[in-house]
């Protein structure tokens, strides 16, 4: 399995983590094209649009070459209809792996049985990972989990049935369903997860700074780490967890926002300048640039409202001279 070949040639693998309207391929092209990390995961699309033949949503498992190698997670909560849609994207777009979503704490999904609510049902999620195996054959499988819905040690049993299930490696995030973002991943946990699983297992919550990744290693046991809002505003994470004395110019950051603006517009259209603006307040945010920049809220209030890029690119020319 090709997870387990990136682990016997390197000691941990880092991963970008999914993240919805956020690891699409334009980012995904970005983080790639800097280096650093192992395995994207694209974000997450419903099985059941799969199914529907939506093209909008298998357009979302789109990826260039590039990209590779490259997880799509999929939600959903009926296991033929998961097997279904997994056989699809494997169709479409070939990626190296396939991820369920079973950590997502969002009404949306889990009022549907998906996401984080799969584990309230073993059996269920159980089901619908041995279905999918079933139809991917020998391309990994992974689950990407909490600790649980409300109870934080549901992971101690939820884990061997997955696992017993087909799983190939698992991601877990430090908290429950019912924390949502709210206190702390719990790295601690993490490390008794990591005991109990027998396969691969990636860490995952509030990695945030590229120098915490040999801690949370170090504490967890775990084989990797999961980075993602740690990446947003920041693609050359992983390159800095390599090398922390690797540094961000300014010159650079304006180069990577433009070359991000233009992936970003070649996928959704000229209107996609609009939802760049999600990654611009990431890009410019204090704590990614370490540094102060005089005058930065006022950029930033700029930002917010380009409405073309050639716009954004002379706002951030000016930006590049201060
Ligand atoms: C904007 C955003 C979108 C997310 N979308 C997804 C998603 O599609 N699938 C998923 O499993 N987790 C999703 N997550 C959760 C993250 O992958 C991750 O588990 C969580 O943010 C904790 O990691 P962090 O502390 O590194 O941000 C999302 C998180 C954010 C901030």
């Amino acid at each position: 399995m090709w997870i387990k070949d990136i682990l016997d040639n390197k000691e941990h693998i880092l991963a970008l983590s999914p993240m919805a309207d956020m690891t699409d391929s334009a980012f995904c092209q970005i983080v790639r094209g800097i280096g650093g990390a192992d395995i994207v995961f694209r974000e997450m699309v419903s099985s059941e649009a799969i199914i529907r033949n939506s093209e909008k949503t298998l357009g979302m498992t789109d990826f260039v070459e590039s990209e590779r190698p490259i997880v799509q997670q999929i939600f959903g909560a009926d296991a033929k209809n998961m097997a279904k849609a997994a056989e699809i994207v494997m169709k479409h777009a070939n990626p190296e792996g396939i991820d369920i979503n079973m950590g997502c704490p969002v009404y949306k999904l889990t009022s549907n049985f998906n996401g984080a609510a799969l584990m309230k049902e073993p059996t269920r999620a159980a089901n619908i990972v041995k279905e999918m195996k079933q139809a991917i054959g020998d391309t990994p499988l992974s689950v990407k989990i909490r600790l649980g819905w409300n109870d934080e040690d549901t992971f101690k049993t939820f884990i061997p049935i997955i696992e017993e299930a087909g799983a190939d490696l698992i991601t877990i995030h430090g908290r429950t369903k019912k924390q949502g973002y709210s206190g702390k991943s719990d790295w601690e946990r993490i490390r008794e997860a990591k005991e109990i699983a027998e396969g691969p297992l990636l860490a995952n919550g509030d990695i945030h700074d590229p120098t915490q990744v040999q801690e949370a290693l170090e504490q967890t046991g775990a084989d990797g780490v999961l980075i993602a809002r740690g990446a947003l505003g920041n693609p050359w994470f992983f390159k800095q967890a390599l090398d922390p004395s690797f540094d961000v110019s300014m010159k650079e950051r304006v180069t990577v926002v433009l070359d991000h603006a233009r992936h970003h517009i070649a996928q959704y259209g000229d209107r996609g300048i609009v939802t760049f603006r999600k990654h611009l307040s990431w890009y410019f945010k204090t704590n990614k640039m370490k540094r102060e920049i005089p005058g930065i809220k006022a950029w930033r209030g700029k930002l917010v409202r380009v409405s073309s890029y050639e716009e954004l690119e002379e706002i951030l020319k000016e930006i590049e001279n201060i």
